[in-house]
């Protein structure tokens, strides 16, 4: 898998960076400038943080505790559709982690790399998702798929595969 975290930024990523940053001066925020590049780059790397760092005069090591403070940030490339394996008590008696290995499994991840070589899955473990009714469940960007079976995960993934394929998602 391509490792991003320290990657020299391309002239092309300058240049968005330039350009988020030139669109965004005014509200003079750093969560803004994060959202941006979070939404644009679909995560923000080393660079980007140096980049604003040096812009905005504020320190890495703040810009780093607003990151890890929000979990709508990530310093790794994530993927274009977000998998909520859920693991809470409801869906764990449900077979949930057994359901979670093979999802992993069947998409190439673990938990230190969760994102799929082809950007189209990131798998994040949960600890409810608020429908215990369903479990075990787990919610595919804002969808919520209850009473997993093995079968029925394979079909959400080939749904989303083929959506990808079709240039719909
Ligand atoms: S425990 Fe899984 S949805 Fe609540």
């Amino acid at each position: 898998m391509e490792e991003k975290q320290n990657e020299i930024a391309t002239k092309e990523d300058i240049q968005l960076l330039d350009s988020i940053y030139k669109q965004n001066r005014d509200k003079d925020s750093i969560m803004i400038y994060l959202q941006k590049i979070q939404s644009e780059m679909g995560y923000v790397p080393q660079y980007a943080i140096e980049y604003l760092a040096g812009k905005t005069k504020t320190s890495e090591s703040h810009m780093f505790g607003v990151i890890t403070f929000y979990s709508q940030f990530s310093t790794k490339p994530v993927g274009k559709n977000i998998i909520k394996i859920c693991n809470g008590t409801a869906c764990h008696v449900g077979g949930s982690k057994v359901l979670g290995k093979k999802l992993k499994a069947m998409l190439h991840v673990d938990d230190e790399n969760p994102t799929t070589e082809d950007r189209l899955f990131t798998v994040q473990p949960v600890a409810c998702l608020g429908c215990c009714a369903l479990a075990p469940a787990m919610m595919v960007n804002d969808k919520v798929y209850g009473t997993l079976t093995l079968e029925k995960m394979k079909d959400i993934i080939d749904f989303y595969k083929k959506e990808a394929e079709n240039g719909d998602i």
